[in-house]
């Protein structure tokens, strides 16, 4: 493969020094350059993270380096669009964490640079690539679960103190963009499906849109029923309904996969066999959840950047899950089911 690709990140803040930074700082495949950052302080943290790269206080400032090839975006949501198609427009590769935008409006605009750039456009959507999640995809694949009938999830956030702009909807607040954009997507990774149609519930009890409930009718006949909170304690749950068994994936809590064969409704016996067959790794519970995730996410995006495949999330996938977010929204506000258009790009 040809040399390291220069890589600039713009947004500097939990997300990005958490796991970002000192992830492409490590990238053998990868050059961190550059660091984009408003916030002095936090700009300082990031270089302390990783000395050597230069820090600069705006995206301006980043694309007009040329050592800068690729572009990774950690910007509060309402600043992704923008950015995005400033980057598409320079002509680097991009990887926009999720969501891809505010509406589907701003998000057929990222499309479509996306498009007229031929660059690689890759979206944050990192659970696609975590162990548990590939291993769910390869047993619905081996059809282990005969037809899948039905899907159900739980992804949750305990409250915390969030940054200004998590608190209003109109900067990219509450559980549809923050957590359920994630699950859209992984019911369409998962199960090969599309969203054909939407309908929801969402309240905002503690914070703005913290809780929602969403039903998507999917292509396959299957249905899927998303439950998101910002506010209860952290799980990521998914369970997958089909005619012949069941499937379990927990990712945080008990941090495995389990298999129930129909037959385990028999009795205990049946079902300790059952388990026992399904089970793919029981971890130490007493380490921190490892999310290898991002890690193989941005890998890819590099490698792909430098290849031309494609072999993550890209901006169109975004632009899917987008979608949803906003038939949500318009079912919640008018108590509809509200169909979800089948084409991503800027004419869908
Ligand atoms: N993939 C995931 O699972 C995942 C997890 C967490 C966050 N995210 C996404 O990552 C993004 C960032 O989230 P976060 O929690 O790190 O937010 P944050 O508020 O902690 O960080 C954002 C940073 O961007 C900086 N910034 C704001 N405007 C800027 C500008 N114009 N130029 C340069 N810097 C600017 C801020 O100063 C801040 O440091 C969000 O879109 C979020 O949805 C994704």
């Amino acid at each position: 493969m040809s040399a390291p690709i220069g890589v600039g990140l713009v947004g500097c803040g939990r997300i990005a020094r958490m796991f970002h930074l000192p992830i492409l700082r490590d990238l053998p495949s990868a050059r961190l350059v550059a660091v984009a950052e408003q916030n002095a302080g936090a700009r300082a943290a990031a270089l302390e993270l990783a000395p050597g790269t230069v820090g600069v206080a705006d995206v301006e400032g980043l694309l007009a380096m040329p050592a800068v090839e690729a572009v990774v975006i950690c910007l509060p949501t309402h600043l992704h669009a923008e950015t995005a198609i400033a980057s598409f427009e320079a002509g680097r590769h991009t990887y926009v964490e999720k969501p891809l935008a505010l509406d589907g409006e701003e998000a057929r605009r990222v499309h479509a640079a996306w498009a007229a750039s031929g660059k690689t456009g890759a979206m944050g959507f990192n659970f696609r690539f975590h162990p548990l999640y590939r291993q769910v995809r390869q047993v619905l694949a081996d059809q282990q679960l005969g037809e899948v009938v039905a899907l159900r999830s739980v992804f949750s956030s305990a409250p915390r103190e969030v940054p200004e702009w998590k608190r209003v909807r109109e900067t990219g607040g509450g559980a549809l963009l923050d957590l359920a954009s994630h699950h859209v997507d992984l019911v369409r990774f998962l199960l090969g499906a599309e969203v054909q149609a939407v309908s929801a519930s969402i309240s905002s009890r503690h914070s703005v849109q913290d809780t929602a409930a969403v039903t998507l009718q999917l292509s396959t006949g299957a249905v899927a029923q998303l439950l998101a909170t910002v506010s209860a304690a952290a799980s990521d749950r998914i369970e997958v309904l089909g005619t012949s068994a069941t499937l379990e994936a927990d990712r945080m809590g008990r941090r495995r996969l389990t298999v129930v064969p129909a037959s385990a409704a028999g009795g205990p016996a049946a079902a300790a066999r059952a388990l026992v067959s399904g089970v793919s790794a029981t971890l130490d519970r007493l380490r921190p959840p490892p999310e290898p995730s991002f890690a193989a996410a941005l890998t890819a995006f590099v490698d792909d950047a430098r290849t031309g495949a494609a072999t993550g999330a890209t901006i169109e996938d975004g632009v899917r899950s987008l979608a949803v977010v906003e038939a949500a929204e318009e079912s919640a506000a008018t108590g509809a089911l509200v169909s979800v258009a089948q084409s991503a790009g800027p004419t869908g």
